[in-house]
């Protein structure tokens, strides 16, 4: 150490000058305190003004999808009286045009059920109970009743959870039957596998499908986003986003590893207790 950088001792009296650099250093201080507790608050403030307005989109979803469905119904209902009423009067290409006003009026159906489930995923919770997820899986795969050509294989063992009930069912319902309904294999084969890790089980759900491209891993969880044409696959891209709202809000995480022609495997964590503080 050279001389210029050893410390100098300091003299027993404080001068003048460091009592007054110390008063500004303490005021200095003070007021950086009071600069992060007006941070603080903002931020809290922040946090609160994002649920409250999630809370409010919850809300809104769900009315707006509700009051949708009536005068959809009396949309199908007037369809089915018009095609009752023309009986063979009418030609093959309108009865065929009735037929696609039914399934434009079924998919715009299944859209409203979804943006209710996406709604519902945030607003609802429910008491939570001791769950065997092998139990679940088996009766969710009962639920979905797969074409015979499909094997499902689920790992034996799997744990049991104290935890809602009806949020995890969903996220299986959707990600099996997304594998089975996306897999474009002549033997589709899913796999359910799970693995403790923590105070967390990983579970995972794979295919022999037709595998997801890189570029479209986030994309897929978005609402309302499909990769094939909608009279290709029906369906609303929908599943995916409610299956991440229902993780994440439950303090899980949700994501895909797939490379297109290898299959998908849908991952996702789950707590194995509820959170104080989800
Ligand atoms: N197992 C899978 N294999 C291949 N593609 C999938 C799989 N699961 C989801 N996808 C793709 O992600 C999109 C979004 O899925 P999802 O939100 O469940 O909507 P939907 O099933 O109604 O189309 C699907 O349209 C499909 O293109
Ligand atoms: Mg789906």
């Amino acid at each position: 150490m050279s001389a210029t950088d050893a410390p100098t001792r300091p003299s027993e009296a404080p001068t003048e000058d460091t009592v007054a650099e110390l008063r500004r250093a303490r005021q200095q201080i003070a007021a950086l305190e009071q600069l992060l507790e007006v941070h603080e608050q903002a931020s809290i403030e922040q946090a609160s003004r994002l649920e409250q307005s999630n809370r409010e989109l919850d809300q809104f979803a769900y009315v707006a999808s509700h009051d949708l469905k009536a005068p959809l119904r009396g949309i199908a209902n007037l369809a089915q009286w018009l095609e009752e009423d023309l009986g063979d009067k009418v030609s093959g290409e309108s009865r065929e045009h009735l037929t696609l006003l039914r399934g434009r009026v079924d998919r715009m159906e299944a859209l409203i059920e979804g943006i209710l489930a996406y709604s519902r995923a945030g607003r609802v919770r429910e008491d939570a109970e001791c769950v065997d997820t092998g139990k679940l899986i088996a009766a969710v795969v009962d639920l979905l009743a797969p074409p015979a050509n499909v094997t499902i294989a689920v790992q034996p063992r799997l744990p049991s959870l104290v935890t809602e009930r009806m949020p995890l069912q969903q996220v299986f319902m959707n990600l099996i039957g997304n594998a089975i309904k996306h897999c474009r294999n002549a033997s589709p084969t899913v796999t359910v596998a799970a693995e403790e890790t923590g105070d967390m089980v990983h579970f995972s759900v794979a295919d022999n499908g037709p595998g997801i491209a890189p570029q479209f891993h986030e994309r897929i969880w978005q609402i309302f986003q499909t990769l094939a044409p909608r009279d290709e696959i029906e369906g609303t891209g929908i599943g995916l986003s409610v299956v991440r709202k229902l993780v994440e809000t439950r303090g899980g995480r949700a994501w895909v590893e797939s490379q297109v022609g290898q299959g998908s495997t849908f991952h996702f964590t789950w707590p194995l207790r509820p959170r104080t503080n989800p």
